[in-house]
Protein backbone atom coordinates (compact mmCIF):
# COMPACT_ATOMS: atom_id res chain seq x y z
CA UNK A 1 0.00 0.00 0.00
CA UNK A 2 1.12 3.48 -0.99
CA UNK A 3 1.72 5.96 2.20
CA UNK A 4 -1.26 7.89 0.26
CA UNK A 5 -3.43 5.43 0.44
CA UNK A 6 -2.43 4.69 3.85
CA UNK A 7 -3.91 8.02 4.80
CA UNK A 8 -7.18 7.96 3.14
CA UNK A 9 -10.09 8.38 5.21
CA UNK A 10 -11.82 5.59 5.90
CA UNK A 11 -15.09 4.69 4.99
CA UNK A 12 -16.04 2.30 7.17
CA UNK A 13 -17.75 0.56 4.57
CA UNK A 14 -16.31 -3.35 4.00
CA UNK A 15 -15.47 -4.69 0.85
CA UNK A 16 -13.95 -7.60 -0.16
CA UNK A 17 -10.48 -6.90 -2.29
CA UNK A 18 -9.42 -10.55 -3.20
CA UNK A 19 -9.48 -14.43 -2.48
CA UNK A 20 -6.55 -17.10 -2.57
CA UNK A 21 -7.10 -20.97 -2.51
CA UNK A 22 -4.85 -23.90 -1.86
CA UNK A 23 -5.44 -27.08 -3.45
CA UNK A 24 -3.51 -30.26 -2.53
CA UNK A 25 -1.88 -32.41 -5.11
CA UNK A 26 -3.20 -35.57 -4.42
CA UNK A 27 -7.04 -37.00 -5.40
CA UNK A 28 -9.53 -39.61 -4.31
CA UNK A 29 -12.05 -40.93 -6.74
CA UNK A 30 -15.01 -42.29 -5.73
CA UNK A 31 -13.66 -45.65 -7.23
CA UNK A 32 -10.59 -45.29 -5.55
CA UNK A 33 -11.75 -44.55 -2.45
CA UNK A 34 -14.77 -48.10 -2.42
CA UNK A 35 -11.93 -49.98 -3.46
CA UNK A 36 -10.08 -49.27 -0.19
CA UNK A 37 -13.33 -49.63 1.89
CA UNK A 38 -14.34 -52.71 0.79
CA UNK A 39 -11.04 -54.53 1.05
CA UNK A 40 -11.43 -53.25 4.77
CA UNK A 41 -14.62 -54.28 4.73
CA UNK A 42 -13.44 -58.04 3.29
CA UNK A 43 -10.71 -58.07 5.80
CA UNK A 44 -12.71 -56.96 8.73
CA UNK A 45 -15.70 -59.61 7.96
CA UNK A 46 -13.08 -62.56 7.20
CA UNK A 47 -11.32 -61.58 10.98
CA UNK A 48 -14.56 -61.89 12.37
CA UNK A 49 -16.11 -64.62 10.62
CA UNK A 50 -16.69 -66.59 13.51
CA UNK A 51 -18.10 -64.06 15.79
CA UNK A 52 -20.24 -63.05 12.73
CA UNK A 53 -21.87 -66.62 11.96
CA UNK A 54 -22.69 -66.99 15.51
CA UNK A 55 -24.52 -63.81 15.81
CA UNK A 56 -22.16 -61.99 17.98
CA UNK A 57 -21.07 -59.30 15.84
CA UNK A 58 -22.51 -58.09 12.25
CA UNK A 59 -20.80 -57.98 9.67
CA UNK A 60 -19.87 -54.72 7.79
CA UNK A 61 -21.40 -53.60 3.77
CA UNK A 62 -19.59 -52.51 0.89
CA UNK A 63 -19.91 -48.89 0.10
CA UNK A 64 -20.83 -47.82 -4.23
CA UNK A 65 -19.69 -45.48 -5.90
CA UNK A 66 -22.39 -45.46 -8.11
CA UNK A 67 -24.50 -44.24 -4.08
CA UNK A 68 -22.12 -41.46 -3.62
CA UNK A 69 -22.07 -39.68 -6.77
CA UNK A 70 -26.12 -39.70 -6.41
CA UNK A 71 -26.61 -39.25 -2.76
CA UNK A 72 -23.80 -36.60 -2.79
CA UNK A 73 -22.76 -35.05 -5.82
CA UNK A 74 -19.25 -35.95 -4.81
CA UNK A 75 -16.88 -37.82 -7.41
CA UNK A 76 -13.60 -37.19 -6.11
CA UNK A 77 -11.71 -34.94 -3.41
CA UNK A 78 -8.43 -33.44 -2.87
CA UNK A 79 -6.52 -34.91 0.31
CA UNK A 80 -2.68 -33.63 2.09
CA UNK A 81 -1.99 -37.24 2.36
CA UNK A 82 -3.41 -40.34 -0.14
CA UNK A 83 -2.02 -43.88 0.11
CA UNK A 84 -2.39 -43.99 4.50
CA UNK A 85 -5.73 -42.90 3.71
CA UNK A 86 -6.53 -45.46 1.50
CA UNK A 87 -4.46 -48.45 3.16
CA UNK A 88 -6.93 -50.24 4.56
CA UNK A 89 -5.18 -51.20 7.26
CA UNK A 90 -4.56 -47.15 8.52
CA UNK A 91 -6.92 -45.29 6.56
CA UNK A 92 -6.45 -42.23 8.09
CA UNK A 93 -3.57 -39.45 6.94
CA UNK A 94 0.02 -40.30 7.82
CA UNK A 95 3.09 -37.24 7.87
CA UNK A 96 5.93 -36.73 10.27
CA UNK A 97 5.19 -34.38 12.88
CA UNK A 98 6.64 -31.22 13.11
CA UNK A 99 9.06 -29.71 15.45
CA UNK A 100 7.89 -26.32 17.24
CA UNK A 101 10.28 -24.47 15.31
CA UNK A 102 8.81 -25.27 11.92
CA UNK A 103 5.82 -24.05 10.57
CA UNK A 104 2.81 -26.20 11.14
CA UNK A 105 0.84 -27.64 8.52
CA UNK A 106 -2.38 -25.90 9.00
CA UNK A 107 -0.45 -22.97 8.89
CA UNK A 108 1.25 -23.75 5.81
CA UNK A 109 -1.18 -24.18 4.14
CA UNK A 110 -3.32 -20.91 5.24
CA UNK A 111 -0.46 -19.17 4.52
CA UNK A 112 -0.06 -20.56 0.50
CA UNK A 113 -4.01 -19.54 0.36
CA UNK A 114 -3.63 -15.78 2.34
CA UNK A 115 -0.15 -15.17 0.10
CA UNK A 116 -2.46 -15.22 -3.42
CA UNK A 117 -5.16 -13.26 -1.39
CA UNK A 118 -2.66 -10.55 -1.07
CA UNK A 119 -1.35 -11.09 -4.76
CA UNK A 120 -4.27 -10.16 -6.21
CA UNK A 121 -4.95 -7.52 -4.26
CA UNK A 122 -1.80 -6.07 -4.67
CA UNK A 123 -1.60 -5.47 -0.88
CA UNK A 124 1.50 -6.00 0.77
CA UNK A 125 1.26 -8.50 4.46
CA UNK A 126 2.70 -5.24 6.24
CA UNK A 127 -0.43 -3.16 5.69
CA UNK A 128 -2.82 -6.05 7.03
CA UNK A 129 -3.92 -5.41 10.71
CA UNK A 130 -5.38 -8.90 11.45
CA UNK A 131 -5.86 -12.45 10.67
CA UNK A 132 -8.81 -14.37 11.51
CA UNK A 133 -7.92 -18.31 11.34
CA UNK A 134 -11.66 -19.41 10.44
CA UNK A 135 -12.08 -23.69 11.03
CA UNK A 136 -13.64 -26.71 11.60
CA UNK A 137 -10.91 -27.59 13.79
CA UNK A 138 -7.63 -26.79 14.86
CA UNK A 139 -3.98 -28.34 14.78
CA UNK A 140 -3.34 -27.64 18.60
CA UNK A 141 -5.03 -25.70 21.25
CA UNK A 142 -2.75 -22.84 21.63
CA UNK A 143 -0.69 -20.30 20.63
CA UNK A 144 -3.36 -20.08 18.32
CA UNK A 145 -3.09 -20.79 14.93
CA UNK A 146 -4.12 -17.88 13.51
CA UNK A 147 -1.13 -15.89 15.14
CA UNK A 148 1.22 -18.13 13.33
CA UNK A 149 0.20 -17.29 9.89
CA UNK A 150 0.35 -13.81 11.21
CA UNK A 151 4.19 -14.48 12.17
CA UNK A 152 4.64 -16.29 8.44
CA UNK A 153 3.25 -13.13 6.59
CA UNK A 154 4.57 -10.67 8.49
CA UNK A 155 1.66 -9.07 9.91
CA UNK A 156 1.99 -6.73 12.72
CA UNK A 157 -1.60 -6.63 14.40
CA UNK A 158 -3.75 -9.14 16.08
CA UNK A 159 -4.73 -12.60 15.09
CA UNK A 160 -7.63 -15.35 16.76
CA UNK A 161 -8.73 -18.45 15.80
CA UNK A 162 -12.68 -19.34 15.68
CA UNK A 163 -14.50 -22.54 15.08
CA UNK A 164 -18.25 -22.45 13.91
CA UNK A 165 -17.07 -25.58 11.71
CA UNK A 166 -18.82 -25.07 7.97
CA UNK A 167 -19.91 -21.58 8.51
CA UNK A 168 -16.88 -20.83 10.46
CA UNK A 169 -15.88 -18.57 7.04
CA UNK A 170 -18.59 -16.37 7.14
CA UNK A 171 -18.72 -16.17 10.51
CA UNK A 172 -15.12 -15.03 9.40
CA UNK A 173 -16.19 -12.49 6.84
CA UNK A 174 -18.71 -11.07 9.07
CA UNK A 175 -15.93 -10.48 12.20
CA UNK A 176 -13.58 -8.95 9.83
CA UNK A 177 -16.51 -6.63 8.27
CA UNK A 178 -17.62 -5.50 12.08
CA UNK A 179 -14.06 -4.71 12.50
CA UNK A 180 -13.67 -2.24 9.50
CA UNK A 181 -17.10 -1.06 9.80
CA UNK A 182 -16.35 0.24 14.06
CA UNK A 183 -12.82 1.33 12.38
CA UNK A 184 -10.63 -0.73 14.66
CA UNK A 185 -9.03 -2.80 11.24
CA UNK A 186 -8.47 -1.08 7.73
CA UNK A 187 -7.55 -4.52 6.27
CA UNK A 188 -8.47 -8.44 7.79
CA UNK A 189 -7.41 -11.42 6.09
CA UNK A 190 -9.86 -14.49 7.05
CA UNK A 191 -8.13 -17.69 6.52
CA UNK A 192 -9.71 -21.00 6.82
CA UNK A 193 -7.39 -24.43 6.40
CA UNK A 194 -9.61 -26.93 6.51
CA UNK A 195 -7.90 -30.44 6.97
CA UNK A 196 -11.17 -32.42 7.03
CA UNK A 197 -9.38 -35.37 6.28
CA UNK A 198 -8.21 -35.03 9.95
CA UNK A 199 -11.89 -35.79 11.32
CA UNK A 200 -13.23 -38.01 8.90
CA UNK A 201 -13.96 -41.40 9.92
CA UNK A 202 -12.37 -42.93 6.82
CA UNK A 203 -14.21 -46.64 8.19
CA UNK A 204 -18.09 -45.30 8.25
CA UNK A 205 -19.77 -46.15 5.39
CA UNK A 206 -22.16 -43.47 5.99
CA UNK A 207 -19.98 -40.68 6.07
CA UNK A 208 -16.42 -41.57 4.62
CA UNK A 209 -16.85 -40.45 1.62
CA UNK A 210 -17.87 -37.12 2.21
CA UNK A 211 -14.83 -34.76 3.09
CA UNK A 212 -11.71 -33.27 1.29
CA UNK A 213 -8.87 -30.42 2.40
CA UNK A 214 -8.16 -27.23 0.75
CA UNK A 215 -7.16 -23.77 2.20
CA UNK A 216 -8.90 -20.37 1.24
CA UNK A 217 -8.73 -16.77 1.78
CA UNK A 218 -10.32 -13.58 1.92
CA UNK A 219 -8.57 -10.45 2.30
CA UNK A 220 -11.48 -7.85 3.77
CA UNK A 221 -10.90 -4.47 3.47
CA UNK A 222 -12.21 -1.00 4.10
CA UNK A 223 -13.77 0.97 0.68
CA UNK A 224 -11.51 3.77 0.83
CA UNK A 225 -7.94 1.61 0.64
CA UNK A 226 -9.49 -1.60 -1.65
CA UNK A 227 -8.16 -2.11 -5.34
CA UNK A 228 -10.51 -1.06 -7.85
CA UNK A 229 -11.91 -3.97 -8.61
CA UNK A 230 -13.86 -5.27 -5.30
CA UNK A 231 -16.82 -7.00 -3.90
CA UNK A 232 -18.84 -4.40 -2.37
CA UNK A 233 -20.28 -6.40 1.20
CA UNK A 234 -24.07 -5.18 0.99
CA UNK A 235 -24.74 -7.24 4.26
CA UNK A 236 -23.50 -10.33 6.41
CA UNK A 237 -26.69 -12.36 8.97
CA UNK A 238 -25.31 -15.18 10.77
CA UNK A 239 -27.94 -17.74 12.55
CA UNK A 240 -27.24 -20.67 15.07
CA UNK A 241 -29.25 -23.20 16.44
CA UNK A 242 -28.51 -26.40 18.55
CA UNK A 243 -28.52 -29.78 16.90
CA UNK A 244 -26.80 -33.00 17.68
CA UNK A 245 -27.13 -34.05 14.00
CA UNK A 246 -23.68 -33.28 12.93
CA UNK A 247 -21.56 -33.69 16.13
CA UNK A 248 -17.62 -34.40 16.95
CA UNK A 249 -16.58 -35.25 20.38
CA UNK A 250 -13.37 -34.97 20.26
CA UNK A 251 -11.56 -32.59 22.91
CA UNK A 252 -9.15 -31.74 25.66
CA UNK A 253 -11.31 -33.74 28.14
CA UNK A 254 -11.45 -37.18 26.25
CA UNK A 255 -8.51 -37.94 28.66
CA UNK A 256 -10.78 -37.51 31.82
CA UNK A 257 -12.44 -40.96 30.33
CA UNK A 258 -9.41 -42.69 28.55
CA UNK A 259 -11.81 -46.13 27.97
CA UNK A 260 -14.18 -44.06 25.08
CA UNK A 261 -10.72 -42.05 23.46
CA UNK A 262 -10.77 -44.03 20.24
CA UNK A 263 -14.48 -44.20 19.82
CA UNK A 264 -16.35 -43.11 16.49
CA UNK A 265 -17.96 -39.84 18.19
CA UNK A 266 -14.08 -38.63 18.56
CA UNK A 267 -14.36 -38.07 14.58
CA UNK A 268 -17.35 -36.73 12.47
CA UNK A 269 -20.68 -37.89 12.85
CA UNK A 270 -24.18 -36.99 11.25
CA UNK A 271 -27.49 -37.86 10.69
CA UNK A 272 -26.95 -36.96 7.03
CA UNK A 273 -31.10 -37.08 6.31
CA UNK A 274 -32.11 -35.06 9.17
CA UNK A 275 -29.41 -32.52 8.89
CA UNK A 276 -30.39 -32.56 4.97
CA UNK A 277 -34.22 -32.01 5.89
CA UNK A 278 -33.86 -29.29 9.08
CA UNK A 279 -31.21 -27.12 7.52
CA UNK A 280 -32.68 -26.67 3.89
CA UNK A 281 -35.67 -24.59 5.07
CA UNK A 282 -34.07 -22.78 7.44
CA UNK A 283 -30.85 -21.69 5.04
CA UNK A 284 -33.58 -20.59 2.36
CA UNK A 285 -35.60 -18.43 4.97
CA UNK A 286 -32.62 -16.78 5.96
CA UNK A 287 -31.50 -16.04 2.89
CA UNK A 288 -35.09 -14.73 1.58
CA UNK A 289 -34.95 -12.51 4.94
CA UNK A 290 -31.53 -11.35 5.06
CA UNK A 291 -32.86 -10.21 0.88
CA UNK A 292 -35.87 -8.33 1.82
CA UNK A 293 -33.67 -6.64 4.85
CA UNK A 294 -31.33 -5.06 1.83
CA UNK A 295 -34.48 -4.59 -0.38
CA UNK A 296 -32.30 -7.04 -2.86
CA UNK A 297 -35.31 -8.81 -5.08
CA UNK A 298 -33.89 -12.65 -4.53
CA UNK A 299 -34.95 -13.44 -7.75
CA UNK A 300 -32.17 -10.75 -9.51
CA UNK A 301 -29.27 -12.24 -7.74
CA UNK A 302 -26.44 -12.93 -10.38
CA UNK A 303 -24.83 -16.13 -8.84
CA UNK A 304 -25.22 -18.20 -5.70
CA UNK A 305 -21.95 -19.09 -4.25
CA UNK A 306 -23.17 -21.89 -1.72
CA UNK A 307 -21.79 -23.97 0.78
CA UNK A 308 -21.03 -27.56 -0.77
CA UNK A 309 -21.80 -30.35 1.19
CA UNK A 310 -24.77 -32.27 -1.19
CA UNK A 311 -25.75 -30.64 -4.52
CA UNK A 312 -29.38 -31.71 -3.96
CA UNK A 313 -29.21 -29.40 -0.69
CA UNK A 314 -28.31 -26.52 -3.45
CA UNK A 315 -30.53 -27.39 -5.77
CA UNK A 316 -33.76 -27.05 -3.13
CA UNK A 317 -32.07 -24.00 -1.37
CA UNK A 318 -31.16 -22.21 -5.00
CA UNK A 319 -34.38 -23.03 -6.50
CA UNK A 320 -36.40 -21.36 -3.41
CA UNK A 321 -33.91 -18.11 -3.89
CA UNK A 322 -34.12 -17.75 -7.29
CA UNK A 323 -37.98 -18.86 -8.26
CA UNK A 324 -36.67 -21.14 -10.55
CA UNK A 325 -34.45 -24.30 -11.04
CA UNK A 326 -30.59 -22.46 -10.78
CA UNK A 327 -28.39 -23.46 -13.73
CA UNK A 328 -24.74 -24.20 -13.05
CA UNK A 329 -23.70 -20.72 -13.94
CA UNK A 330 -26.40 -18.96 -11.07
CA UNK A 331 -25.41 -21.35 -8.54
CA UNK A 332 -21.81 -23.50 -9.52
CA UNK A 333 -20.82 -26.74 -8.19
CA UNK A 334 -17.42 -27.54 -6.70
CA UNK A 335 -18.03 -30.17 -4.41
CA UNK A 336 -18.10 -32.59 -7.99
CA UNK A 337 -13.89 -32.33 -7.64
CA UNK A 338 -13.58 -31.27 -4.39
CA UNK A 339 -15.87 -32.85 -1.95
CA UNK A 340 -17.20 -31.52 1.44
CA UNK A 341 -14.52 -28.72 2.43
CA UNK A 342 -16.21 -27.65 5.28
CA UNK A 343 -16.80 -24.12 5.67
CA UNK A 344 -13.86 -23.24 2.84
CA UNK A 345 -16.80 -24.47 0.03
CA UNK A 346 -18.99 -21.81 -0.35
CA UNK A 347 -15.26 -19.48 -0.77
CA UNK A 348 -14.00 -21.99 -3.07
CA UNK A 349 -17.02 -21.60 -5.29
CA UNK A 350 -16.72 -18.17 -5.44
CA UNK A 351 -13.03 -17.88 -5.89
CA UNK A 352 -13.30 -20.07 -8.96
CA UNK A 353 -16.61 -18.46 -10.41
CA UNK A 354 -16.55 -14.87 -9.99
CA UNK A 355 -14.30 -13.38 -12.70
CA UNK A 356 -17.17 -13.61 -15.34
CA UNK A 357 -19.32 -10.95 -13.35
CA UNK A 358 -19.62 -7.49 -14.37
CA UNK A 359 -19.67 -4.29 -12.47
CA UNK A 360 -23.03 -4.10 -10.47
CA UNK A 361 -23.96 -7.74 -10.53
CA UNK A 362 -25.07 -9.03 -6.90
CA UNK A 363 -24.56 -12.16 -5.63
CA UNK A 364 -24.36 -14.29 -2.40
CA UNK A 365 -22.21 -16.25 -0.63
CA UNK A 366 -23.56 -18.50 2.21
CA UNK A 367 -22.51 -21.28 4.39
CA UNK A 368 -24.29 -23.55 6.78
CA UNK A 369 -23.73 -27.08 8.49
CA UNK A 370 -22.65 -27.90 12.19
CA UNK A 371 -24.03 -26.36 15.11
CA UNK A 372 -26.38 -25.59 13.73
CA UNK A 373 -24.94 -22.78 12.01
CA UNK A 374 -25.21 -20.26 8.73
CA UNK A 375 -23.80 -17.42 7.32
CA UNK A 376 -24.55 -15.38 5.14
CA UNK A 377 -22.60 -12.24 2.44
CA UNK A 378 -24.40 -10.63 0.31
CA UNK A 379 -21.97 -8.75 -2.19
CA UNK A 380 -22.09 -6.52 -5.33
CA UNK A 381 -19.43 -6.45 -7.73
CA UNK A 382 -17.23 -3.16 -8.10
CA UNK A 383 -14.63 -2.24 -10.98
CA UNK A 384 -14.38 -4.19 -14.44
CA UNK A 385 -11.67 -6.56 -15.21
N1 LIG B 1 -22.72 -46.93 -0.09
C1 LIG B 1 -23.87 -47.55 -0.44
N2 LIG B 1 -25.03 -47.37 0.22
C2 LIG B 1 -25.00 -46.55 1.29
C3 LIG B 1 -23.84 -45.91 1.72
C4 LIG B 1 -22.66 -46.13 0.98
N3 LIG B 1 -21.50 -45.52 1.29
N4 LIG B 1 -24.12 -45.17 2.81
C5 LIG B 1 -25.42 -45.34 3.07
N5 LIG B 1 -25.96 -46.19 2.17
C6 LIG B 1 -27.35 -46.69 2.08
C7 LIG B 1 -27.99 -46.75 3.45
O1 LIG B 1 -27.69 -47.97 4.09
C8 LIG B 1 -29.46 -46.64 3.10
O2 LIG B 1 -29.93 -47.89 2.69
P1 LIG B 1 -31.44 -48.36 3.00
O3 LIG B 1 -32.30 -47.39 2.26
O4 LIG B 1 -31.46 -49.74 2.46
O5 LIG B 1 -31.58 -48.27 4.49
C9 LIG B 1 -29.47 -45.72 1.88
O6 LIG B 1 -28.14 -45.78 1.34
C10 LIG B 1 -29.81 -44.28 2.21
O7 LIG B 1 -28.96 -43.83 3.30
P2 LIG B 1 -29.04 -42.36 3.87
O8 LIG B 1 -28.00 -42.20 4.93
O9 LIG B 1 -30.45 -42.04 4.22
O10 LIG B 1 -28.57 -41.56 2.56
P3 LIG B 1 -28.93 -40.10 2.11
O11 LIG B 1 -29.71 -40.16 0.87
O12 LIG B 1 -29.46 -39.28 3.22
O13 LIG B 1 -27.48 -39.54 1.72
C11 LIG B 1 -25.83 -38.07 2.65
C12 LIG B 1 -26.45 -39.45 2.69
C13 LIG B 1 -24.83 -37.97 3.78
C14 LIG B 1 -25.11 -37.91 1.31
C15 LIG B 1 -26.90 -36.98 2.76
O14 LIG B 1 -27.78 -37.29 3.82
C16 LIG B 1 -26.36 -35.61 3.00
O15 LIG B 1 -25.50 -35.12 2.27
N6 LIG B 1 -26.91 -34.90 3.99
C17 LIG B 1 -26.54 -33.55 4.31
C18 LIG B 1 -25.22 -33.61 4.97
C19 LIG B 1 -24.66 -32.27 5.32
O16 LIG B 1 -24.92 -31.28 4.72
N7 LIG B 1 -23.85 -32.30 6.30
C20 LIG B 1 -23.16 -31.17 6.69
C21 LIG B 1 -21.81 -31.66 6.97
S1 LIG B 1 -20.78 -30.35 7.29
Amino acid sequence: MQNSQLQTALTGRPVISATGLFTPAETITNDELVASFNAFVDRHNTAHADAIAAGEAEALTHSSAEFIEKASGIKARHVMSKAPILDPATMAPRWAERGNDELSVMAEIGVAAARQALARAGRDAKDVDAVLCAASNMERAYPAMAIEIQQALGIDGFGFDMNVACSSATFGIQTAADYIRAGNARSVLVVSPEITSGHLNWRDRDSHFIFGDVATAVLVEDAAIAPAQHWDILGTKLKTVFSNNIRNNFGFLNRAHPETADNADKLFLQEGRKVFKEVVPMVAQMILDEADRLAIDPHTLRRLWLHQANAGMNRLISHKVLGHEASEDESPTVLDTYGNTSSAGSIIAFHLHHDDLVAGDTGLICSFGAGYSAGTVFVRKVGQG
